[in-house]
This record gives structure tokens, sequence and C-alpha cells, in this order.
């Protein structure tokens, strides 16, 4: 496997199947590694912590950068080539007017304000929209994977390639489930962070979204998962159901619904979202 860093050792790899990344790999990017394996294509997986999708109070400075097991990780995951590049390289006109252009940014459909990550983070979809499209048009794709864990930004991220009309030729974005550990916390690089006794709490998340999914309708679903997390001493940020799709608010259970959460636990953000198909498929709707 080779690892690369510059613009110019990509072109062997133009019609690769790209798995986007900030590093600090888990068994999560390895099974959307693993995913594209049998694509018939060249697998590359990049390594960026992209500033502009940070805000200032945010975790960028100390966001883990583990390249070494990163490469080790990708390469025994099947990944033909890793690019890394530099700040340099994506942001040739400087951080500055990186950010700038970020806050800018114009962002695709109602996916990206619906008021979930999008007002807890302002500016965060610009600066993941710009350094995503960077990235391919560096690496020029033909198939792209993003895992569900993210569910606004794969949904902004959909949005923003069709939207695009062409500018990536025929590019292909794919979804990819969440993994989980044993218990069902959803792997997240952010885990790291939490502290022996929090990690128990962290489960509130998904037990959350387990109990949402037993609620006559998504308003009662809300009030379950607010008081699951509240429980679990969880400061929650946002726990909703929204369509799936657009992301907007939904009445029934009878749309394609996404039950979404945002938790503080101390310093550590963590996020967590499920389908909610279990109810169709109960028949109790
Ligand atoms: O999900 C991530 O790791 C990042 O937001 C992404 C898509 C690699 C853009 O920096």
């Amino acid at each position: 496997m080779q690892v690369l860093h510059a613009p110019e050792q990509l072109q062997p790899y133009f019609g690769c199947a790209l798995v986007p990344t900030m590093g600090a790999l888990h068994d999560g990017h390895g099974a959307l590694i693993r995913r594209m394996c049998d694509r018939g294509l060249p697998v590359v997986a990049t390594i960026f912590v992209n500033p502009t999708q940070f805000a200032p109070r945010e975790d960028f400075a100390k966001y883990p950068r583990t390249i070494a097991h990163d490469v080790e990780l990708a390469e025994a995951c099947g990944a033909d080539a890793v690019f890394a590049p530099t700040a340099e390289t994506v942001y040739p006109l400087g951080l500055d007017a990186a950010r700038a252009e970020a806050a800018a940014w114009l962002l695709p459909t109602v996916a990206s304000q619906p008021g979930l990550e999008d007002a807890s983070r302002p500016n965060h979809f610009g600066g993941v929209c710009q350094v995503v499209a960077r990235l391919f048009d560096l690496t020029r794709p033909a198939l792209a994977v993003f895992g569900e864990k993210d569910f606004q930004q794969l949904r902004v991220l959909t949005d923003m390639v069709r939207e695009s009309r062409g500018r990536w030729g025929s590019l292909m974005v794919e979804a990819a489930p969440t993994v989980r550990e044993h218990d069902g916390l959803a792997m997240s690089s952010r885990n790291r962070y939490l502290l022996p006794e929090q990690r128990d709490q962290a489960l509130g998340l998904v037990r959350a979204l387990h109990a949402a999914a037993t609620e006559t309708d998504p308003h009662s679903a809300e009030t379950m998962m607010r008081s699951t997390l509240e429980a679990h001493g969880l400061t929650v940020d946002y726990a909703v159901v929204r369509h799936a799709a657009t992301l907007l608010p939904v009445d029934t259970w009878e749309t394609p619904t996404r039950a979404l959460i945002a938790a503080h636990l101390g310093n550590v953000r963590l996020i967590d979202n499920m389908s909610m198909p279990i109810r169709r498929e109960l028949g109790n709707s």
C-alpha cells in the first residue's frame, strides 16, 4: 500500500473508491474501507483533519492524530493507498482564505439547515462540503462512502453531489451503516475522550434510540429519548425524530423516519441516530 502526500501522485488512482476520513481510524473506518474492496476499483482512504469544519472553541488542536496506526489499519483492511495531504495542498490560498470560503459556502438543500448539527456547529457543513469537494477534485473518485453515524453529513454530502450537476462526473455516494461496540455504543474517534465512568453513561444514546422505537408517535419518542438521556446524566443538545431525507420534523411514523441525538458528557459531545423501521415491521404504526 502506498502513502501519498502530493496531488500528482494521485493520477493512477483516478476513478477510485474513496473513503474520506480525518484519521484516528477505528473499526468503523475499517468497515468502510473493507466495504469498498470488492468494487473492482482502487481503494483510497484520505486522512486530513480539516481545520475549516471546526469552530474556534472546538477540538481541532487536540483532535487525535495517529497516522502510523491509521496507515497500518488502512493497509490491513485492504486500502490500495492512503492520501494524507498537507493543509497547503488542500488550501493553497492559505487558511484564512479557506475559512472565509467555508463560511460563505453555498450549502445544498434543506438537509443542511434543519436545526441539528447546523444549529450547534455554525459553519461546520460549509467546512465539510468545502474539504470534501476539494478531496473529490484532487482524487476524482468514481465512488465515495460515508458512514450513517454522521447522518446529517451523509445527507448534506449526498445532496451536494446531486446538486453539483456532474462536477465530479458520475460519482456515486454510498451510505454505510454505523458500526457499534459489543454493547451498542456507536464507534467514534471521540469515544477515546470518555473517562472510564463516562463510558457506561454514553450508552444512554443507543438506549434512548431503542426506547424511541417503542413509542406510538414521534413526539412521544422525542420525550422518551430526552428522559432516557437525562437519566444517564447526559446533557441533551437535541433528541428528535425527523424525515430521513429532508431531516425536517415529522408527526407520524408513516414517512421514512430517523431518530437523531446529540448530547454532552462533560466536554465530550456524542452523536448517534437510528432509522425507525422497527415500528412498521411490528405493524403498530
Ligand atoms: O466525517 C469525517 O470524518 C469528516 O467530516 C470528513 C467527511 C472526512 C470531512 O473532513
